[in-house]
Parts: structure tokens; sequence; C-alpha cells
């Protein structure tokens, strides 16, 4: 079972998780309120419509968060089902789509939303998906690899994954710019997922995504970095010119190696084969 913490406890969850709960206003001025939250959604409407084949079909938000990318899809005509365990995290999500629906930017049906996390998923929304999405989830949890086999499970023939995961490459190289050198040659890397820290405790190397995924049956499509310039700046600028010259910058390289390496975000589009007939 899943222990659910209160909104102050901060502790991971029997799974050895991190639920968000009593982060929401952490996490959403770290990141989404920072432009390098706007890069990473400036990029995923960059590259989602490049890796993925979206005709509509339904999908699957894993660990959605605070609902930007469930929005992104109702916008783009997906039904989309939402799912998060931290009750926090889903309310905000939920208050700020039905805002936005209101505003017209999708029919209020649009989105449904789960109170669970992953690992229930094979009951409370077996599918089979034919689109699942889980971005930056993995590395918030006990057990990442366990997490691969249950979305494997619960994509369709056919069906695609888009799996975002902090790459554990890049946190080193970004303790080494930061001078943090003791610490990347221990390379005691990850958080303890104590407090309101947002070090992942899980980050994840491609190597051992290739072997995962080859694990669990799926096919790697494509691959791309995500933030592979921003968080190596000396000198980062608050120039509205400079960050759209950084976009540029970002959107030409990402794909490209060796610079998708050392994305502090490793995007992936996975398939599962057609069952053989
Ligand atoms: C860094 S946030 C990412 C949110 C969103 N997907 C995004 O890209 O902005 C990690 C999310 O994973 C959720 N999470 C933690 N453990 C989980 C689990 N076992 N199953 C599903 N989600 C989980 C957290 O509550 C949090 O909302």
């Amino acid at each position: 079972m899943h222990s659910i913490p209160t909104s102050t406890s901060y502790e991971l969850t029997q799974a050895g998780d991190r639920y968000f709960d009593g982060l929401v206003d952490k996490f959403s001025r770290s990141l989404y309120q920072a432009p390098r939250g706007e890069l990473r959604l400036a990029m995923l409407d960059y590259l989602l419509p490049q890796m993925l084949h979206l005709t509509e079909q339904p999908v699957l938000d894993v660990g959605g968060g605070l609902g930007q990318l469930s929005g992104w899809f109702a916008q783009r005509g997906h039904a989309v089902t939402m799912a998060e365990p931290s009750q926090d995290m889903l309310a905000h999500a939920s208050a700020w789509h039905a805002e936005r629906s209101a505003e017209g930017a999708w029919p209020v049906d649009k989105l449904r939303y789960l109170a669970a996390p992953l690992q229930l998923l094979p009951q409370q929304a077996p599918g089979p998906w034919p689109l699942i999405t889980c971005h930056a989830v993995l590395e918030w949890l006990g057990e990442p690899e366990q997490a691969v086999q249950t979305l494997a499970s619960l994509l369709a023939p056919g069906g695609q994954l888009s799996l975002m995961v902090f790459n554990r490459d890049a946190l080193r190289f970004s303790n080494v710019v930061k001078g943090n050198l003791k610490k990347a040659l221990s390379d005691q890397l990850e958080g303890k997922g104590k407090r309101q820290r947002l070090t992942p405790i899980s980050p994840v190397t491609h190597d051992e995504m290739c072997q995962w995924v080859v694990n669990n049956g799926l096919v790697m499509e494509g691959v791309a970095g995500i933030r592979i310039f921003q968080d190596y700046l000396r000198h980062p600028s608050t120039e509205r010119s400079e960050q759209a010259t950084l976009l540029a910058l970002e959107k030409q390289y990402c794909r490209q190696d060796p610079h998708w390496r050392l994305g502090r975000y490793l995007l992936y589009t996975f398939t599962k084969p057609e069952a053989d007939v």
C-alpha cells in the first residue's frame, strides 16, 4: 500500500516515492514561474508534435503535477485522464484547468482526474492506452524501473509513451560547473526527498533507460535533450531577446549528438510493438 503523506510531512511513501504534497508553491515558483520552466514548456511545445503521432487520441498523463501537459493535450482536442497522487497538486491543476476551460481553451469534459499513484493505475485506469505521458516523475520514485514495467503494461499495442526523466549525467556536470567538485567526485548526486528540496531522489542515466525499455519490450523511437545549454550558462540573461536566442539554440541542437546527452531532462518516445499475428 502507498501511504499518502499529509501536506506538511515531506516524507517518502512506503514505496520510497516523493509525492509533491506541500510543494505546490515551491515547485511552481522555482520551475514554472522561472525562465527554465518557460523554456521547458516551449521545448515540449516544439518537440511533442515531432516526436508523437498526435491524432486526438485519449491520453493518460501520469504524475501530471500542476497540469500544464494535460492542458496542452486538452487544448489540442485529446480527452485527457490526469493521474496524480498528491491532493495538493491535483487541486491546483483542476482549479487552473477550470479557469482555462471557462476562458474557452477546451470543453469542460475534456479532462478527468484520478487521485492515484502510478502503481495503482493497472487497477484504476487499465486502458490499454494509445498514448501515455509521464514527465519528470520517474526520478521521484523509489523503484523507477518498475514504473517503466507498469507503464508498458498500460500501453496498447502500437501505442506511444512519452517519457521525460531527470538526467543523472547532466546533474553531475552541473554540479561540477557550480563548483561542487567533491560532491561530483563522490558521485553522491541524488537528493533525499526530505523537506522542500527539489533535487530528485532517483535521477536516471540514458544507459539505464536503454536497458529498461528493452527489458520491458518497448522500442525507442526518439530522444531529445531538454535544457541542453540553459543550466550551464555563466551569465543567464533576463533580456527577452537573449532568451529567444537561447530557445533557438536549444531547438537547433536538442536532438543532435553530443548535445542532447547533457540535457537536464531526456525526453523519449517509446512504442509498444503491435502484437504478432
Ligand atoms: C516534478 S513533478 C512533475 C509534474 C509534471 N509531470 C510536470 O512535468 O510538470 C513530479 C510529480 O510526480 C508525482 N509523483 C510522485 N510519486 C508518484 C507516483 N508514485 N505516481 C505518480 N506520480 C507521482 C508528484 O506528486 C509530482 O506531482
